[in-house]
């Protein structure tokens, strides 16, 4: 799997190094606030698993599954809720988790929904954020680290559903990307 990679960005020392230093900062912020996490799946699964085990705090985690993707690289535009409930949680302070800010539509469509629901507040939380101009203005609180705007895998992330469980993070090879030459 790994030789599918054109580059490695982040290995797995590096990012869990990351993951001790926000950990840190959100167990501060929320110290004396009850901690609600939705973890958007599924790509922010493996984020979420390392990140709240270094939380020493008690919270609650329920997950959302949406999807915009459809195999491709680049976004359709249309986001789909796949479960019709919306987690509980009126007066809760939430922490929306996702593996990447890319074009926005995920993020902003996902907090758009869950602002209906009355929470007492919301931040995001995104292990990358691409660098680039956005579809939709959203600003995440908590930013593992930027990348450029390039198609990665690993780590949680995937392409057509494959490289998930890569431990690292890591720039596809071009070839490998169904309809560029
Ligand atoms: P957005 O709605 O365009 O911000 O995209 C968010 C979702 O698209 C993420 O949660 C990922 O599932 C997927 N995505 C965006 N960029 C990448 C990438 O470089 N690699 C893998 N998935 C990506
Ligand atoms: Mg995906």
């Amino acid at each position: 799997m790994q030789d599918d990679l054109a580059r490695v960005l982040f290995d797995e020392a590096t990012i869990l190094r990351r993951l001790d230093q926000i950990a840190a900062e959100i167990s501060r912020d929320y110290r004396e606030r009850e901690l609600t996490v939705i973890a958007i799946l599924n790509g922010s699964l493996i984020f979420m698993a390392d990140l709240l085990r270094r939380i020493p705090l008690p919270l609650k985690l329920d997950c959302l599954s949406v999807a915009s993707y459809h195999g491709g690289v680049e976004t359709t535009g249309e986001l789909i809720f796949r479960q019709v409930a919306l987690p509980d949680i009126a007066g809760r302070h939430i922490l929306i988790l996702d593996d990447i800010l890319d074009s926005g539509i995920t993020l902003s469509a996902v907090r758009q929904k869950l602002e209906t629901a009355g929470p007492a507040s919301i931040r995001v939380c995104v292990l990358l954020q691409k660098k680039k101009l956005r579809r939709r203005t959203v600003d995440a609180d908590y930013v593992g680290f930027e990348i450029e705007d390039e198609f990665v895998v690993g780590y949680g992330l995937d392409y057509a559903e494959r490289y998930r469980n890569l431990p690292c993070i890591g720039v596809l090879r071009k070839e490998l990307i169904t309809g560029s030459s």
